[in-house]
Parts: C-alpha cells; structure tokens; sequence
C-alpha cells in the first residue's frame, strides 16, 4: 500500500521504516528539514536497535523517502499521523500543536476515502474533534495507537501484542477493511485486533501508560516502607511477582520513571479529567507522580548524607543519563535529574552513559562528560548507578573498588548483588532494600 507518516520523530520514523519493512511504499514527512536530510541520508536521528537497518533498507529498496513536502503525501491510501504531544510549558496537559498543524497542513492533499490513522498518545476526545474538521474532504479518521517501548521499538511496531481501531461507527467496515490490510502481515500471526470506537481507543494508551506509572510507583512506594523497616523491596517484588495476577514486570524500585511517555501522560491525563469533571477518578495519579519524582529527591539525600551534609568539591561518578538502557533519550530522565540536582548542591559530578552523552551534553552542557565509564570512576568518592545498563550490571566489585578514592556505591536500580560488593569492601545503599 501507499502509505504516509506525519511526524518523523520516535513514534513517526520507527513507523515509517517498519511500514516500509513490511512491504509498504512509505513517505514520512517532517517540518524539521535537517531531521529529513539525515533520514533521508540513512542516519537514525536517534538509538534504536534494528533501526538503523530497516532504515537503509527501506531507502534503498525505493519503499521508503522523507520530504518537508505535504504534497508528496498526496498519494497515500493511509496517512498516519505520529507527531509529538508533549507536556505543555505552561500547565500539566498536553500540548496538540503539533497534531492540529498535521490535520491542517494535510487537509489540501486528502481524497474522499482515503484514511487517516492517529498514532499520537491525545487526550480522550481529540479524535471525535479532528473527524469534524476532515469530514468536508470526505477522508475517514480512525485512532490507531501505538504502543512502543524504546529499546524495543520496532519490535514492538512489526509484531506488536495487540492492534487497536478506533473506527467511526459509520465508516466502521471500510476503515477496518484498510487497517487490516496495511497490517495484513501482522494479523496473520493472529496478533490480537480490537475494534472501538474513538474515545476507548484514546483511552486504551492513556490507561496502559497510567496503570504501568502505577506499577512502578506502587513499588516504589513499598521500597520507601521498606527503608524506615529494613526489608528488601527486590525480595518482596519477586515474591508478590510470583502471583500471576500481579505479575513480576514493572516492579522494580529505584529511581523511578521518566521518558517521553509515562510522565506527559500521566499529567495530560489527569488534566484531561479535571476538565471532564472527573478529576477525582484520576487523582491518584497525582500521588503517582509524587512518589517518583521522591525517589530522585531519596537518591540525592543519600550521596549527600554519605558526605556528612557536604558534598561540595565531593567526586560522584554518576553511571547512566538515559531515562533506560539502550537508548540515548534523555527526555524527564530520572538518571540526569539526579546528576543535575548533584551538581546543583556542589558535587563534582562526572557522569558517564553508553549512548546519552551527546543528547545529555546538549541539554546540560555544565555537566562534566567521562570519555569512558574507567574515567567516569576514578578518583569517585561515591559512586551512583542510575541506568541499568548492563556494562553497569557485569560491574567487578573487587575491580571497581581498585579505581575509585572511596568505596561508596548506591544502586539507583537495584541491579548488583549487596552482598558481592560488601564482601569487596564497599559501602553499599540500595534502594528500599
Ligand atoms: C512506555 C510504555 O512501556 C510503552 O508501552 C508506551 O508506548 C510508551 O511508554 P518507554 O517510555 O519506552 O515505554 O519506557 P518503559 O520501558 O515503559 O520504561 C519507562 C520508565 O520506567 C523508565 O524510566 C524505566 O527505567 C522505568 N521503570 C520501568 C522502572 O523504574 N521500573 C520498572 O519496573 C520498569
């Protein structure tokens, strides 16, 4: 089929080459020239495994190009829409600049019957609005959300655990009809296929990211009991994990999440049901929110307390910026958070990521950047793991204890053995545990 991606950015690029992987003719389009020549060039904007591949591919099979030009969109039977919708600058909801620019820049280009698939996470109720303004172009509108985790993004788009419609009831067969052929190869896996209407498939994103912020701030708020009672919050999530119904993924305490997605969306939503009059139904979210960002807050108050009050001129490697590992976004990173909140009280911080350094070193240039994670820990006087890299996890408690000034180590991700590193001399501190 011919397709178009709206919006070239994590969602709409990932989409875009694992479209045309799957056998489409695929235009992504984007505003922002320079973002189009790399992509154009073959470059991935960002880390992404298996990116990089479907990308060249894709150029060079002829199935997939970029433009600036919505008039190289004309063509498409499918327009995706998957530009961002971050956190507005002034309040907690979400900013849909950016979704509207797309509808409105489209609207020229659109024939009666061809379809337009919203990727963005939107507030519930963004859809029914936007089929409003493109009914006089007798184009259909449909939400399709996405629901990628970085690090596994195109995994996560060509075989995904479930595909989501929102149709318009009076379109609702033709638009099926589109959506199952441009997924055609995924289907006939029998990955599952719901079909809703508009304001459940808003909501079915919003929901999946509330409920695994929850997840996480659940646990974590068990490793803030587990600290004042001297339990082990890691043991405790492995046994509560072992009942299916809780299951044990996403239960890992430590400094909590951040990302592109789960802290936007958690505000957008509860933002969105305070102006539904239903902001009560939500308001937990709030108390999720709290309880992550404390987490940041508990690790900073243990490097300062381990220097007595005063970490001014104190070393701190800190390893990991990523918000996770194996990825170089840094967007509401917990990891740079910390760094940047250390250095803001004295330390001399010196961070080290596998892959973030470049995006970190843009963002906050007063970082001090190591070459390599060797540099990142000598000289330490205390050491922070705040992404779980596995370079972090295979770390020798013995070998690092021989380059760094102090053997004082916080686990900001719960990810080394306590006592392999007591036993080599550290001074370890995890997190609820
Ligand atoms: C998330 C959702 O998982 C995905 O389905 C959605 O489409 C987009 O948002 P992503 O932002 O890539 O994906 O990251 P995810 O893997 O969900 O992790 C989010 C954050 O939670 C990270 O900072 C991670 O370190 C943290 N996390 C995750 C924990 O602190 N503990 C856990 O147990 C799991």
């Amino acid at each position: 089929m011919q397709l178009s991606v709206i919006g070239c950015g994590y969602l709409g690029a990932v989409h875009a080459a694992s479209m045309a992987s799957l056998g489409h003719r695929v235009v992504g389009l984007d505003v922002d020239e320079a973002r189009i020549a790399m992509l154009s060039a073959g470059e991935t904007p960002f880390y992404e495994p298996g990116l990089d591949e479907i990308l060249k591919a894709g150029l060079a099979s002829g199935n997939l190009s970029f433009s600036t030009d919505y008039a190289d969109a004309a063509d498409a039977d499918v327009h995706f829409v998957g530009v961002g919708t971050p956190q507005r600058k002034d309040a907690q909801g979400a900013d849909l600049t950016y979704v509207d620019a797309a509808i409105t820049s489209l609207l020229p280009h659109l024939r009666p019957g061809v379809l337009i698939a919203g990727k963005s996470t939107v507030p519930v109720g963004t859809a029914e609005r936007l089929a409003e303004i493109v009914k006089p172009t007798g184009a259909h509108l449909a939400w399709n959300p996405e629901f990628l985790r970085e690090g596994f993004a195109v995994k996560d788009t060509v075989d995904p655990d479930r595909l989501v419609y929102g149709v318009a009831d009076d379109t609702r067969d033709e638009d099926v009809a589109i959506l199952d052929s441009v997924y055609a190869s995924i289907l006939e896996r029998e990955t599952p296929r719901l079909i809703t209407g508009y304001a459940t498939a808003e909501l079915v994103k919003v929901s999946a990211n509330a409920f695994l912020a929850t997840k996480i701030s659940f646990i974590n708020a068990m490793a803030e009991i587990a600290e004042v009672t001297g339990a082990d919050v890691t043991q405790l999530a492995d046994a509560i994990g072992h009942d299916v119904r809780i299951g044990r993924k996403f239960l890992n305490a430590g400094v909590g999440f951040g990302g592109g997605c789960l802290p936007k969306d958690i505000r957008a939503f509860a933002a969105r049901a305070e102006e539904l009059g239903k902001g009560e139904s939500v308001a937990f979210l709030k108390e999720v929110d709290e309880i992550n960002l404390r987490r940041r807050q508990r690790i900073v108050d243990l490097v300062v307390d381990s220097f007595d009050g005063q970490p001014f001129g104190r070393r701190v490697a800190v390893l990991g910026l990523a918000f996770k590992p194996d990825s170089d976004d840094i967007r509401d990173s917990p990891a740079l958070d910390v760094a940047v909140r250390l250095k803001g009280l004295g330390a001399d911080v010196v961070s080290y990521d596998p892959e973030a350094m470049k995006t970190a070193q843009r963002a906050h240039p007063q970082l001090a950047y190591a070459e390599s994670l060797d540099a990142a820990l000598e000289g330490a006087e205390a050491v922070a793991i705040l992404t779980e890299w596995k370079q972090f996890r295979q770390l020798d408690a013995a070998e690092t204890a021989a380059k760094v000034a102090r053997p004082v180590i916080f686990d900001g991700r719960n990810i080394l053995d306590p006592a392999d590193w007591r036993a080599a001399g550290w001074t370890y501190t995890g997190m609820g545990r």
